[in-house]
């Protein structure tokens, strides 16, 4: 089933004299379980589509499908949008700062009871979301503000994984954090791939798409430019000084230029490359 998103237009300001045409005819459709990266210059209109993919803006014309939802200017004011809310989950930029309740399970589980969940289920619920992105019991009854950037932005993400969507969407995830934590964020979102959930990740780390996304999707000032794996838009993109590719997929190309039949599709991670390194001796020694 997945998601279906197809020839989607949307502007911002429509009346005022200085519109800006966001989305502008994209086309493109994500299966089931896939890891994707959605990427692109500042303003290509990235976070527009996160937000028609749960259609918390609804595009002027073309439509988002997801399974038996269709999301379209005509059903602007169907109930079922609020079912493809819970379908699928948003995680904006810099969630964190959209805590407000006193308490980091009360935060957890808002959204739940938004969806018409009773006050002791949703607890429930928050606590097993809270389990999985790793925070204990122990933070239960503590008010956000006092836990670090890391342990709120967690918070944040249990508040989605509360709802259990089958789709999650990442806007930008790893900015503002240290390799680390960054690492370990990541290391949770392949958890929920694994348990089933379908990864939508937005972002301009190029070493993250080639590490994690399956498929990468390139928008340009509102129009889809690329579709491929990573290794193909990296190739794709070599001269586009604007998208910076991975240190690790440059030093590969720079070896395979030299002689080394490198597979430039099997380099994720430095490790990857020093396995395909030294394949290459073993062949040739
Ligand atoms: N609320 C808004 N009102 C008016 N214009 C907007 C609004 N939000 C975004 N835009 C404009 O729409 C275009 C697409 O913006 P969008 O936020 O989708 O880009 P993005 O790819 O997410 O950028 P970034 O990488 O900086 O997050 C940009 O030209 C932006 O200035
Ligand atoms: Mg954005």
């Amino acid at each position: 089933m997945g998601i279906k998103i197809e020839n989607l237009f949307y502007t911002y300001g429509k009346k005022a004299s200085n519109s800006t045409l966001a989305l502008n005819d994209v086309s493109f459709a994500i299966n089931d379980n896939d890891f994707v990266a959605i990427v692109g210059e500042t303003g290509s209109g990235k976070s527009t589509l996160a937000q028609c993919l749960n259609a918390l803006i609804i595009p002027d014309k073309g439509q988002v499908v997801v399974d038996d939802i269709v999301v379209s200017y005509k059903n602007r004011k169907s109930k079922k949008m609020r079912d493809l809310r819970k379908r699928v989950g948003l995680v904006f930029q810099f969630p964190e700062y959209q805590l407000f309740e006193e308490t980091v399970e009360k935060d957890v589980a808002f959204g739940v009871k938004n969806f018409g969940v009773k006050n002791e289920e949703a607890l429930e619920e928050a606590h097993k979301a809270l389990a999985q992105v790793g925070l204990d019991e122990s933070y239960y009854k503590r008010p956000p503000f006092e836990l670090s950037g890391g342990e709120r932005r967690k918070v944040a993400i249990a508040g989605i994984l509360a709802i259990k969507p089958d789709i999650i969407i990442f806007d930008e995830p790893t900015v503002g954090f240290d390799p680390a934590s960054a690492k370990e964020l990541m290391g949770l979102i392949v958890e929920m791939h694994k348990h089933g959930k379908t990864i939508i990740v937005i972002t301009h780390d190029m070493d993250l798409v080639n590490e994690y996304a399956q498929k990468v999707f390139m928008l340009e000032n509102g129009k889809l430019a690329f579709e491929g794996t990573p290794s193909e838009l990296f190739l794709h993109v070599q001269n586009y000084d604007r998208l910076d590719i991975p240190k690790v997929i440059k030093l590969a190309l720079a070896l395979k230029e030299k002689g080394m039949d490198i597979d430039i599709n099997s380099v994720r991670s430095i490790d990857d490359l020093i396995e395909a390194i030294n394949c290459w001796r073993n062949k040739h020694e």
